[in-house]
């Protein structure tokens, strides 16, 4: 089967790298890629909001299932526009990724299926926002309803912040995504992700991670796109990811089939562990970045036939198997992310692989044959290992071979686990 791959960052050249792995795969193209993505696939200029050109490639080239890796052409309806041309895709309709582009779709959604999540108000203007706010207490946590590339929350810890930040959201920050506003109540507790495939009928739960949003060690500054993660997250106990399924997961895919927008791709779930047990913070319709190549590098199973089985609404009965070692990523980034990241910068990999550890692009490009810096997170060094510590010694070493004067990354990836595991 040739596959057509959509994206071009860290995600993807984990799904690339893992598909390539596949027995099932004949050809992999990506569109656009990068020059990681290039070692595993052919690289095409496609733009994915042309619809009718990503139609008219899959019937050129024959392709027998597309892989969308990112949120954006998800919620803009290719996969229906795909299907409704007889190409499989992995990846939901628009009407089921609404689960990642409406918060307060998904809000409402877990209120009539009894899911665990934070109360909240939808509101649509301004007026009826600040009138809200009294409803709740410090710290105020505020939701551009819409995709905000991850910038869209807001946790205010005074009124006068939060209704700034309020006026900015109703004021156009984040363009019509800001149209209508969630105000949540905040949960406290740790994060954790838990990852489930599904056809819209059947569920296969895929594991779980941890992320480290914010930029600097220790777990200060600005949020970021994720700036390392590991897998599994050992504070998702079994019994944890029981409940999960069982409270989160399930109902919701039971409560998509049943109003007629079945889900089907990967389900992500964020989750805060509150002493009332786990609650959803939010859902994402993809894979999340860096956490995919922390999945991907312990997935044994072959994923293309998995993403078909998916697409084609067989996944019951599919049997996952993962490596039992932990994987954990770190994020290189470039200087000034998550602001404004400076491009160009020279990147020298050395022999970073040299002990089994992988260098997933995220943000590169290749300039008269050499490579550089072209986005904010440019590279996801990630390694195995027996226990985070050993995964996290392993990742960082690879992490010391690179040169990559113009970038940075944070020392302390997996710190909690690490401190838990020391602990033991
Ligand atoms: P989201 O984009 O919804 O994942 O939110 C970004 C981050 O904001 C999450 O990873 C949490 O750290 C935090 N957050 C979101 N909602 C809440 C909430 N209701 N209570 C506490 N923290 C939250
Ligand atoms: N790393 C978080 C995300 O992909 O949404």
């Amino acid at each position: 089967m040739n596959i057509l791959l959509l994206g071009s960052g860290g995600r993807e050249h984990a799904l690339s790298w893992k598909l390539a792995q596949s027995p099932s795969l004949a050809k992999l193209y990506a569109a656009p890629g990068n020059p990681g993505i290039a070692d595993e696939a052919e690289c095409v200029a496609l733009d994915a909001t042309d619809h009718g050109a990503v139609i008219a490639f899959c019937k050129a080239q024959a392709i027998g299932l597309v892989v969308v890796g990112p949120e954006a052409p998800l919620v803009d309806g290719l996969s229906d526009s795909l299907r409704a041309a007889g190409v499989a895709v992995f990846g939901p309709s628009q009407a089921a990724a609404q689960l990642e582009g409406s918060k307060g779709f998904t809000k409402d959604l877990c209120q009539r299926a009894g899911i665990p999540t934070a109360g909240y108000v939808r509101t649509a203007s301004l007026e009826q926002a600040r009138a809200a706010l009294t409803r709740f207490t410090s710290p105020y946590v505020l939701k551009a309803d819409g995709l905000a590339a991850g910038k869209g929350v807001v946790i205010a810890e005074t009124l006068e912040d939060a209704e700034a930040a309020l006026a900015d959201m109703f004021g156009g920050q984040f363009g019509g995504a800001g149209a209508e506003v969630v105000i949540e109540e905040f949960m406290a507790g740790e994060e954790a992700s838990f990852f489930a495939l599904t056809d819209g009928t059947a569920i296969v739960p895929f594991g779980s991670a941890q992320d480290h949003k914010r930029v600097g060690d220790g777990d200060v500054g600005p949020n970021t796109g994720g700036m390392g993660a590991y897998s599994p997250a050992p504070v998702l106990t079994p019994d944890l990811q029981a409940r999960v399924m069982a409270e989160i997961i399930e109902p919701t895919v039971r409560t998509m089939r049943a109003d007629g927008n079945p889900y089907s791709g990967v389900l992500f779930a964020g989750l805060m562990l509150t002493a009332d047990g786990p609650k959803l913070i939010e859902y994402n319709a993809r894979f999340g970045d860096p956490e995919c190549q922390v999945l991907m590098m312990r997935l044994e199973s072959d994923l293309a036939a998995i993403m078909l089985a998916c697409a084609k609404g067989e996944l019951a009965g599919t049997a996952l198997s993962f490596r039992d070692q932990t994987a954990l990523t770190v994020v290189m980034a470039a200087n000034g992310y998550p602001g404004t990241p400076e491009k160009g910068g020279a990147i020298a990999l050395n022999n970073a692989e040299a002990e089994g550890a992988k260098v997933f692009h995220a943000g590169t490009a290749l300039k008269d044959g050499a490579l550089v810096a072209s986005g904010g997170r440019v590279l996801a060094v990630t390694a195995t290992g027996a226990s985070v510590t050993e995964a996290q010694a392993r990742a960082y070493a690879a992490v010391d071979a690179v040169r990559f004067p113009s970038g940075f990354c944070r020392r302390d990836i997996g710190w909690r686990e690490a401190a838990r595991e020391r602990e033991a």
